[in-house]
């Protein structure tokens, strides 16, 4: 069934919202329609978190509360969920949930504005999980911002939550909601709004046929790249191919010799399966945007916005990843190092679209990751590193470096591996590779980093490689390492 009617689940019931233009944000909808202003505006571009709130949805056997930033998301992906804001958290008696309880009693407000924000992360972490440790909790606030309180009183207000009884409201009417979200998940949209069109297909074959007529289009995955042409550039998106709804482009599989990810695939989940493969790819996912960013970004998105500072892209090139590449007539596979062209441009073609992201899976390989950056959390990166080889008998086999920041383009440093490859693992021959880093990269200066330092930190994360293969133990960046 195809529609021009957008369904949700709020406070028990079924919303439908008819024509919606598919430019509005969530937020706006949210503040000027539901006339519920306890989410709010700060940044307009996913960075702050008081916007935050949760979108619902049934995957594997249980509900999946995930907050996003809906400063960030358009109203028409609403569909089929179940949206909860803040003023949803407060029962039907006028309790509050143990998370504003907690957030009460350990002084976790000040002025308030970041306070929703907050309360939405930690009533997801208190959901989708049963156990509160530090890491988790540094980790579901990431993407939240507070001016004023400072992040000690939330934080011990989130660790006093491991005391608190799970079973809310929210639980105890699961089944409820369970059977509403089933009633509204099964169309897709086709929305005409003026002289602007918006598609959310279900299934890669009604893609196909949109893609027919509608092959100027700009897909559409977590949005977290695409919508800020919207909300900070002030354009509008004419036409989007919304690709989240496609269920068969999220997935992930593994047939040993590679992993391979579906184009929707959220960056949350791809985070957690790689950890088993390669625990530096989580390492840095874990610090890739916020939650809320890694809740609905995808790494087809991160490949196709072909940003030089894109993390996944290093660590892709430098895993020898390929991608997988459909238009209406045929899927063709790509290493993913021919991909980029220059500054923001790829060999996608018109109408043609990243179906999934195959990466090899190597044996007694090393693969290790840095990203450098302002700030911890929540930060693009200044210069990011990726190495992927083997040693044997101390000496360097089949080895691949990529950066990203040094260059136009996330790039191979072809000069510093071909120095190193069948060398002995050595410092003397690091120290070469160090200087051949400046025949690959003359990286340039912007708000984030000079060129200069770029190349300092590209060759003292090589040297920091090799201490860390040698000494087989960590040297941290920042403090939290
Ligand atoms: C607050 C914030 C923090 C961020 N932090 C980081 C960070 O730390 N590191 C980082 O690398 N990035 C970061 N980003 C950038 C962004 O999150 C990533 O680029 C993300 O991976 C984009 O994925 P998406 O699914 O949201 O893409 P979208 O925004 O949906 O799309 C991005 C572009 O890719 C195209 N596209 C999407 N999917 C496909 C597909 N399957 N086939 C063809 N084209 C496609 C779209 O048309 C669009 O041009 C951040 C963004 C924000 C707003
Ligand atoms: S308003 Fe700042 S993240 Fe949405
Ligand atoms: S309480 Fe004021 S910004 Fe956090």
């Amino acid at each position: 069934m195809i529609s021009n009617i957008i369904s949700f689940v709020h406070n028990n019931r079924i919303i439908e919202i008819k024509n919606p233009d598919p430019n509005e944000t969530l937020l706006n909808y949210i503040r000027t329609q539901l006339k519920k202003t306890g989410t709010k505006e700060g940044c307009a571009e996913g960075g702050c978190g008081a916007c935050t709130v949760i979108l619902c949805d049934f995957k594997n056997n249980q509900m999946n509360y995930r907050a996003v930033n809906s400063c960030i998301t358009f109203l028409p992906t609403l569909q089929g969920k179940q949206l909860i804001l803040v003023e949803d958290l407060i029962s039907k008696d006028g309790s509050l949930h143990p998370v504003q309880e907690a957030m009460v009693k350990f002084h976790g407000s000040q002025c308030g504005f970041c306070t929703p924000g907050f309360v939405m992360s930690l009533f997801s972490m208190f959901k989708n999980n049963s156990k509160f440790k530090d890491e988790t909790i540094k980790d579901t606030i990431a993407g939240n911002l507070c001016r004023c309180t400072g992040y000690s009183p939330i934080i011990k207000a989130a660790k006093s939550l491991k005391n608190k009884k799970k079973i809310d409201h929210f639980t105890k009417n699961e089944n409820n909601t369970l059977k509403l979200i089933k009633k509204i998940n099964t169309k897709s949209i086709a929305i005409f709004k003026e002289e602007k069109k918006y598609f959310a297909p279900r299934y890669l074959e009604e893609l196909k046929k949109i893609l027919k007529k509608n092959n100027d289009s700009d897909f559409l995955s977590g949005g977290t790249d695409l919508s800020l042409n919207v909300t900070k550039k002030r354009k509008d998106i004419n036409s989007i191919i919304y690709l989240n709804s496609v269920k068969e482009l999220n997935y992930i599989k593994n047939d040993n010799s590679y992993i391979e990810v579906g184009a929707s695939t959220p960056l949350i989940d791809f985070e957690i399966y790689i950890k088993e493969y390669y625990p530096d790819f989580t390492k840095i996912l874990k610090r890739y945007g916020s939650p809320q960013i890694r809740n609905v970004g995808t790494i087809a998105g991160n490949i196709a916005t072909a940003s030089p500072i894109g993390d996944c892209l290093p660590l892709l090139l430098s895993l020898n990843a390929e991608i997988v590449l459909q238009d209406l007539k045929k899927t063709k596979t790509l290493l993913l190092n021919k991909f980029f062209i220059s500054y923001r441009q790829t060999k996608l073609k018109k109408g043609q679209f990243i179906h999934s992201i195959k990466i090899p899976l190597v044996e007694n390989n090393i693969f290790k990751a840095y990203k450098v950056s302002k700030r911890f959390d929540d930060d693009i990166s200044s210069v990011c590193a990726a190495f992927n080889f083997k040693i044997v008998k101390n000496k360097i086999e089949d080895i691949k470096i990529a950066y990203g920041g040094m260059a136009a383009i996330p790039k191979r440093a072809t000069h510093c591996e071909k120095i190193l490859l069948k060398s002995l693992f050595t410092e003397k021959i690091i120290n070469k590779a160090k200087d051949a880093l400046d025949e690959d990269f003359k990286p340039i200066g912007d708000m984030r980093a000079s060129g200069q330092y770029r190349m300092q930190v590209a060759k003292n994360l090589l040297e920091k490689l090799y201490v860390e293969v040698k000494q087989k133990k960590i040297i941290g960046i920042y403090a939290q390492n």
